[in-house]
């Protein structure tokens, strides 16, 4: 592992300027995402032009993050003059219910917060997630900031405005649409991450390099807004010479602009746009589910997007390196290729999930597969069954 570059002490000396989200609307609203290393402890200060003078703030965190960052979140607010009041939940998925969401309306409602004090997730998408729906539901509607804490939340639970909890053992059955006034991400926070979560969150990072230009094409005018563009080349490049892990706040605001530029052109998820995030997903979801979540959901991911990407090969699609590429960006965080050897799927029963896919249409397996080069993607249905099985038992 390489050596961490950031001081948790010290504040990003020149900061990343912000990603503008602006969705239109009933009323257009506007909100920045911040992406700055050491950003935590200016957590008051950034959160005072978002929010009313006197706001009150509930945090909500689970147990493992609150034991890291809750008392330094609430020093900086309250330094700021925000009364603070702390919810921590159990840390993990169980947590996404509405037993837990009740429990946090009880909370706000015995200290009688308004619609214009504010919920401040603390965590990773499970924290994200329940703050957004309690957020979205609470008042018909109260202040939500997200401060993101994994790497999973920081490239894609805190940007979009999905909000959900689970159901009946349905996941984000239950939930709504809803935009936060503001996204603070502290990369410094990765540090204290589980190698494992790191590198489920990276799979979702290299997610963004096949499908940049796609997201990008229609609203992106001439390197507007800091678009460099390439960034499969630009992960590539720090790979190979090992230098990603001090260009983290960098990478993080890529993936955060890629994913804010899609929910800018497609909020609601009506024009298939949000669609392309996928990529990877659909035998991706097949492993999490099969392997009863004994595989994080970024490890079935990256399992997905080499299928994804050996059936683009096959089709002629894509240059047949970018099989090698994508496994070198895998390496240095042990991502997987293939399921482990523990673990058996049998191929008829992948493609049966894979046809239960909810992002399906007509019962036909919908496939974002890489075209012409690393960035671009087409959405097929065409892909004959006995394909996608001879993949599946490779
Ligand atoms: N809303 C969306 O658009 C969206 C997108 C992707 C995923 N999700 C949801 O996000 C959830 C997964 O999110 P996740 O991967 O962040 O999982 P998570 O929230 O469960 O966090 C993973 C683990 O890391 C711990 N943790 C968090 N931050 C830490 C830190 N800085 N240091 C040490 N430990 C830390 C947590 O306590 C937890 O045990 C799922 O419920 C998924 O459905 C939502
Ligand atoms: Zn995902």
């Amino acid at each position: 592992m390489q050596p961490a570059p950031l001081s948790r002490s010290q504040e990003d000396a020149s900061p990343l300027s912000p990603i503008s989200v602006m969705l239109s609307g009933a009323a257009s609203r506007h909100y920045d995402i911040v992406v700055r290393a050491g950003l935590l402890q200016s957590l008051g200060p950034l959160c005072q032009p978002v929010l009313l003078a006197d706001a009150r703030i509930l945090i909500l965190t689970d147990a493992q993050v609150a034991e890291r960052y809750l008392s330094l979140a609430t020093q900086t607010l309250q330094a700021s003059g925000f009364e603070v009041v702390p919810c921590i939940i159990p840390a993990g998925e169980g947590s996404k219910t509405l037993a837990q969401a009740q429990k946090v309306y009880e909370l706000l409602l015995q200290s009688g917060f308004t619609r214009k004090d504010a919920i401040l997730g603390l965590g990773g998408g499970v924290v994200g997630d329940l703050s957004g729906y309690c957020a979205s539901t609470y008042h018909r509607g109260m202040a939500l900031i997200h401060v993101p804490t994994t790497l999973v939340a920081q490239v894609d639970s805190a940007i979009g405005g999905k909000t959900a909890v689970n159901f009946d053992r349905v996941k984000n059955i239950v939930g709504t649409f809803y935009q936060p006034l503001a996204v603070f991400s502290d990369p410094v926070l990765l540090e204290s991450l589980p190698p494992r979560e790191l590198a489920a969150g990276m799979a979702e990072v290299i997610k963004y390099g096949l499908i940049e230009a796609s997201c990008l094409a229609e609203n992106v005018a001439d390197g507007a807004d800091g678009y460099e563009g390439d960034f499969f080349g630009w992960l590539l490049n720090h790979t190979e010479k090992g230098t990603l892990r001090q260009h983290f706040p960098e990478m993080i605001r890529r993936c955060a602009a890629i994913k804010a530029a899609v929910v800018m052109q497609d909020e609601l998820e009506t024009k298939g746009l949000r669609f392309f995030l996928n990529l990877g997903h659909t035998f991706g979801h097949a492993y999490e589910s099969l392997s009863q979540y004994g595989l994080l959901h970024g490890e079935a991911v990256a399992i997905g997007m080499v299928k994804a990407v050996r059936l683009s090969i096959q089709l002629g699609l894509i240059d047949p390196a970018l099989e090698a590429q994508l496994l070198a960006l895998y390496q240095p965080w042990e991502l997987p290729a293939q399921p482990p050897s523990t673990m058996t799927f049998e191929p008829a029963a992948l493609l049966q999930k894979m046809r239960q896919d909810k992002k399906n249409r007509d019962a036909r397996i919908r496939l974002i597969l890489p075209v012409k080069q690393a960035g671009q993607v087409v959405v097929r249905d065409d892909i004959p069954d006995a394909q996608i099985l001879a993949l599946l038992a490779e």
